[in-house]
């Protein structure tokens, strides 16, 4: 294999679940990323049965993560984000596809989510996966003044 083709194990990804270990990371990855993140306590709320939480690992960084909560034959997508550093380069995506394969696989009949009406890059990323508005939350999120509306987005799952 010449030098020019040598895959280099830096920009490995692969996506397992996630730990309590990682939450020192993902703490990281909340603050730089949500006006209001979630605090350690709610993600090790998360650790139960019927919680699915995935890590996008990069040669052995956290680079992002997706928390679902299964709720009945409903996949319910709490909550997913990959580093700021990291953005547009499919990681979304790649977690994205990955937690509905493992919910279709389960049985889920369809992922559903709350995303902030003004998270443009969030709903281009789930409009582009087949996702559709289903509805809409008036003042669900706070925002900096005042409350900010979600909108309900949700994919009929084929399995
Ligand atoms: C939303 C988020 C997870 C997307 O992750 P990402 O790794 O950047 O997404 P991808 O690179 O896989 O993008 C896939 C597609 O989504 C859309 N998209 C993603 N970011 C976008 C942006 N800033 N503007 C427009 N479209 C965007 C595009 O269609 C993109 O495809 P393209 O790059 O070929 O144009 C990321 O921006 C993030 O972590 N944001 C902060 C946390 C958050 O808001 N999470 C969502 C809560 S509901």
């Amino acid at each position: 294999m010449t030098e020019k083709f040598k895959p280099s194990l830096a920009s490995v990804r692969c996506i397992r679940s996630l730990s309590r270990q990682d939450l020192a990371a993902v703490i990281e990855l909340e603050l730089q990323s949500y006006s209001h993140p979630w605090t350690k306590g709610i993600f090790l709320d998360c650790f139960r049965p019927d919680y699915r939480l995935w890590a996008l690992d990069q040669g052995g960084e956290l680079i992002g993560y997706a928390v679902v909560a299964y709720l009945f034959d409903e996949a319910h997508l709490l909550n997913l984000c990959v580093g700021p550093q990291y953005r547009r380069s499919g990681a979304g995506v790649l977690l994205l596809r990955h937690l509905i394969t493992v919910a279709t696989h389960e049985s889920m009949h369809r992922v559903i989510l709350e995303v902030r009406q003004s998270n443009r890059s969030a709903i281009e990323l789930y409009i582009r996966e087949g996702f559709e508005q289903i509805g809409e939350r008036p003042g669900y999120y706070p925002a900096a003044i005042g409350r900010e509306n979600a909108s309900v987005l949700s994919l009929t799952l084929d399995g």
